[in-house]
């Protein structure tokens, strides 16, 4: 049970323009405890986009737009048509800044664009986001699909479409980092968005095996993922030593020169 209290620190100028945006006072915060304001308000910006937020979905990060930043550099120096699948949308950011993209760069064609999570809650306010967004023409252009991972995809045979963007930002922080984590996220946000088993890769490498035993990546394609700042290279070959083996892995930091993205290829 989460005990209500008001506000230890003053609100930050973000949070004050952020009420101020959606018509609430500074007091309506203030009595909320540490909830976050994107909560209370109902909205969150990510990359120049306003996408509709609800408890029981994570609040997407302002270092995640980063994520779509390598994508579109990838996308748009390699590829011609592009065959997307996220895993774990959530609120569909990600995805949606890319799709986004993709309106604005025709010459990109579109041939698969596939949103996953495993809460039917995200889900909805993917598509909810979604819809807000785009005309109701593009609404066959993308597909939301609810699934544990990759268990709903079948294996793809030999001369079948793979993906060549797979981009994920699934629970990385490992189970017994959880209590340290701010109160405004530990007790706000929902644990089956941060989570990720007792490395923090857990998931993540549940996935990269799905994806090499199913088949689902291209040979020219790129696995784009988020992961703990501990995630990186030698802790990756140390204790998931196949999917080292497996694929050719890019470290990538943040702006703040913090270890946060790998790009994997097939070897
Ligand atoms: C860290 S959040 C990221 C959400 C969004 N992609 C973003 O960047 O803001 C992780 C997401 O993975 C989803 N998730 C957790 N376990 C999953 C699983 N086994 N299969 C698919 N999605 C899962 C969660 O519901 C959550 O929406």
């Amino acid at each position: 049970m989460i005990q209500i209290k008001k506000r230890k620190s003053q609100l930050t100028v973000y949070e004050k323009n952020q009420l101020l945006q959606y018509g609430f006072q500074e007091v309506d915060l203030i009595n909320q405890g540490e909830l976050p304001v994107e909560y209370l308000t109902g909205f969150v910006n990510f990359a120049n986009l306003t996408l509709k937020i609800k408890p029981n979905v994570l609040i997407p990060r302002v270092e995640t737009e980063e994520l779509v930043s390598l994508i579109i550099d990838f996308a748009s120096d390699n590829l011609k048509t592009i065959r997307y699948l996220e895993v774990g949308t959530g609120s569909g950011a990600i995805s949606l800044a890319f799709f986004t993209y993709l309106l604005q760069h025709k010459k990109l064609s579109l041939k698969k664009f596939i949103l996953t999570d495993i809460s039917p809650t995200a889900l909805t306010l993917a598509k909810e986001n979604f819809s807000r967004l785009f005309k109701e023409e593009m609404s066959h252009k993308v597909k939301f699909l609810e699934s544990n991972l990759l268990a709903k995809f079948s294996n793809k045979r030999k001369n079948q479409q793979q993906f060549n963007v797979i981009v994920a930002n699934l629970p990385y922080i490992p189970s017994d980092q959880i209590s340290a984590l701010d109160c405004s996220v530990k007790n706000y946000e929902p644990c089956l968005a941060l989570d990720g088993g007792s490395t923090g890769f857990e998931l993540i490498n549940q996935m990269l095996i799905q994806i090499t035993a199913k088949n689902l990546l291209a040979k020219n394609g790129k696995i784009f993922l988020e992961v703990y700042p501990t995630h990186n290279l030698l802790f990756i070959q140390t204790y998931f030593p196949k999917i080292a083996q497996e694929f050719l892995i890019k470290e990538v930091q943040d702006q703040f020169a913090k270890q946060r993205f790998l790009i994997l290829q097939r070897r």
